[in-house]
């Protein structure tokens, strides 16, 4: 009986090596789903909060995490219990936006140390195409002195679920799976398929398989740049970007993207990884870069004009009493890793303005650990000279005027509506200066 069927009839069980915003939600499908599943995580302290029933990434839900039937552990020895194993660790970038291989190299070398003979691991961490076979591959042959493709064999699936997006979920997303061989091929898509209602992509190899996840967000970041790049040009010129997009946007073919800032720990990160390749393999990338460098820029632009526009309405720009409402690196979502928000902030502080942050989703005790800011209530933000309006939370969207008016001291309240949440008109009509990217 192969590894598909075992699993289905209860006789062998999967495990999940790192269980965050992706490997959480994965285990927790496959055990409402009927198989037995081991979540493994080397964090202890997030293991305890899951056994307590706690969902630090708000993905699946405290209720959720109550009651699964995932095996919730920090014991790496409980990992030779599995035979089949998804590994969705971290893959950042180091200070030099060179790929930090570490935890990828780690999960291999756990596994490694623990898989039992006959066992599948597939990667769900994004990589570059090589990882997968050229790094892991040897890792875990060293440590535990199988060989692959004989006593275990190997699979590649990206993952494309998108935290705080209800609606598309691992079930409801077309997942890409890949494997070594045939037979690998056959039971990765097979597995996959208990999970993901709306069906595979077999790609034809690890590396493609790798390649396609990496060029999905590439091409995000580009698309977005090209539009940073407009809201520059249409600012200089005076002309609204977003009234242009609504225009342009009414022809067929022309791409629905919007400026914006681009942080997380995927859009912003994952073209590096293939740019580092590239580079590897003597190819400085043209495009890819440019659009990195305009996106990791656009922090610093908001802080300008948001300084600019402070001087436009007369305010001292030394102390200025700036709110930013929104810390996390996108909407509805508690994580605030690699928030670009952040750049925002230190931009501000070099023309002396230490502003207010409030953000009611984002994780708190992160965000002081990371950047050693306090976030406020929304409730203590009032008479501010300006608020920037970083993160399009549904929290903020349901502010009026009247209660945005609330935020504010005497004189023209500025307000920097960076995603354009709001109605720009209507707060040009009550007064405000309003800006936008
Ligand atoms: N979050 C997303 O939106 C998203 C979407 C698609 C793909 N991805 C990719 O999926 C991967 C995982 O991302 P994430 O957001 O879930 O990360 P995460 O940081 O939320 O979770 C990763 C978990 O892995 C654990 N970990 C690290 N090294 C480990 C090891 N050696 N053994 C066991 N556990 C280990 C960490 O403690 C953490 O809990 C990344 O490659 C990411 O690029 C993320």
């Amino acid at each position: 009986m192969d590894i598909l069927e075992k699993l289905k009839k209860g006789e062998a069980k999967l495990s999940l090596v790192g269980l965050g915003y992706v490997g959480m939600p994965i285990a927790v499908e496959f055990a409402k789903r009927g198989i037995k599943v081991i979540g493994y995580d080397l964090n202890k302290d997030k293991i305890e909060l899951y056994k307590k029933g706690i969902d630090p990434t708000k993905e699946a839900g405290d209720d959720v995490i109550k009651d699964t039937t995932v095996e919730f552990t920090s014991d790496p020895e409980k990992l030779k219990e599995a035979s089949f194993h998804i590994v969705a660790v971290p893959t950042p970038v180091n200070s030099d936006h060179t790929p930090d291989l570490r935890p990828v190299e780690g999960a291999a070398r756990i596994l490694g140390q623990h898989i039992a003979k006959g066992s599948v691991i597939v990667f769900e961490s994004t990589v570059y195409p090589g990882v997968t076979e050229d790094v892991c591959v040897p890792i875990i042959e060293k440590e535990s002195g199988l060989k692959c493709g004989v006593d275990f064999k190997i699979g590649y699936s990206p993952e494309r679920i998108n935290p705080g997006d209800k609606v598309h979920r691992l079930s409801t997303i077309k997942k890409i799976v890949s494997g070594m061989d045939e037979e690998t091929l056959e039971t990765v898509a097979g597995v996959y398929s208990i999970v993901v209602d709306a069906g595979v992509h077999k790609a034809e190899s690890i590396k493609v398989a790798e390649a396609a996840k990496v060029i999905e967000n590439s091409q995000r970041d580009i698309n977005i740049a090209f539009m940073n790049e407009l809201s520059i040009i249409f600012g200089k010129m005076g002309i609204d970007t977003l009234s242009v997009l609504e225009a342009a946007g009414t022809k067929w073919n022309f791409l629905p993207f919007r400026p914006g800032l681009v942080g997380g720990h995927c859009i912003g990160v994952d073209p590096y990884y293939l740019t580092y390749k590239a580079e590897e393999l003597g190819y400085h990338s043209q495009v890819i870069l440019s659009g990195r460098r305009i996106n990791d820029s656009m922090g610093k632009y908001v802080a300008e004009n948001c300084v600019k526009n402070l001087i436009a309405i007369e305010k001292p720009v030394k102390n200025a009493k700036v709110a930013i409402l929104g810390f996390t690196f996108k909407e509805n979502c508690p994580d605030t890793r690699n928030s670009k928000v952040f750049d925002i902030v230190e931009e501000l502080r070099e023309y002396g303005i230490e502003p207010v942050i409030a953000d009611p989703q984002a994780d708190k005790e992160e965000a002081k650990r990371l950047y050693g800011v306090t976030l406020s209530d929304l409730s203590d933000v009032k008479d501010m000279d300006a608020v920037i309006l970083a993160v399009a939370h549904s929290d903020f969207g349901s502010l009026t005027v009247k209660d945005m008016d609330g935020l504010f001291g005497k004189g023209t309240r500025l307000l920097l509506d960076i995603k354009g949440m709001m109605d720009r008109k209507e707060y040009e009509k009550a007064g405000y200066r309003y800006w936008r990217l």
